[in-house]
């Protein structure tokens, strides 16, 4: 497993305490409790890589993993979280607005979404920024623990055709779990490809 030498650096409240701006980085992002904290421990395959929390909200910086030098994996804040105060909310979006606009070291994006509320408003909008600037995208439909076998496997086509119409062959989408590891070996596969490793 070429990632499982990532290792926690930092967590940026402010865009002057990102690294800088050189290397290769892949961000997860995803609405807040969908599970990117998760994903990122079972790709990485350390339990305690990232904090994880029943709570929403948790993640509140963008936090940066190392691994290998110039090799980054960025945990991003869960959007769509409503008992987050406006302010704070705003100064998020311009955070990740910016993120997303100049920052040149990000590769390629992982969309992390509960694969029963799939492809909602802000999933959208991060494939857009995504599509705007011609970076890869991969959708990851976590939980897939959740639901049988036949309700994955019709949300998963169903996501499919969503993203060829819209987007073309720049989005690919997948199952995951993490509880059961479910797709863990492909995720690892895009993430590593896009990283160089
Ligand atoms: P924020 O950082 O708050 O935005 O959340 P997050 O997207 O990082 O979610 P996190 O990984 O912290 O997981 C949220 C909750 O979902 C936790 O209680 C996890 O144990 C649970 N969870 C995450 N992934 C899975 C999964 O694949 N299956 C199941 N059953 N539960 C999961
Ligand atoms: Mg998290």
């Amino acid at each position: 497993n070429p990632l499982n030498s990532a290792e926690y650096v930092l967590a940026a409240h402010l865009p002057r305490q990102l690294p800088p701006d050189g290397g290769r980085e892949v961000a997860f992002a995803g609405r807040s409790n969908a599970g990117k904290s998760s994903a990122l421990n079972a790709m990485a395959g350390h339990n305690k890589l990232a904090r994880t929390s029943k709570t929403p909200g948790r993640t509140q910086q963008l936090v940066y993993f190392r691994v290998r030098p110039e090799r980054w994996l960025v945990d991003l804040p869960g959007y769509g979280y409503a008992k987050v105060p406006p302010d704070l909310r705003a100064h998020w979006q311009s955070f990740i607005n910016g993120y997303f606009r100049d920052r040149e070291a990000l590769v390629g994006l992982v969309v992390v979404m509960d694969v029963r509320h799939p492809l909602r408003e802000f999933d959208q909008q991060m494939l857009a920024y995504a599509h705007a600037r011609a970076l890869p995208a991969h959708c990851i439909l976590t939980k897939a623990d959740k639901l049988s076998r036949g309700a994955q496997q019709s949300t998963l086509l169903q996501v499919r055709r969503q993203l060829q119409a819209d987007y073309g062959e720049h989005v690919t989408a997948q199952l995951f779990s993490s509880s059961s590891k479910l797709g863990v070996d492909e995720l690892r596969s895009v993430v590593a490809g896009w990283l160089d490793l």
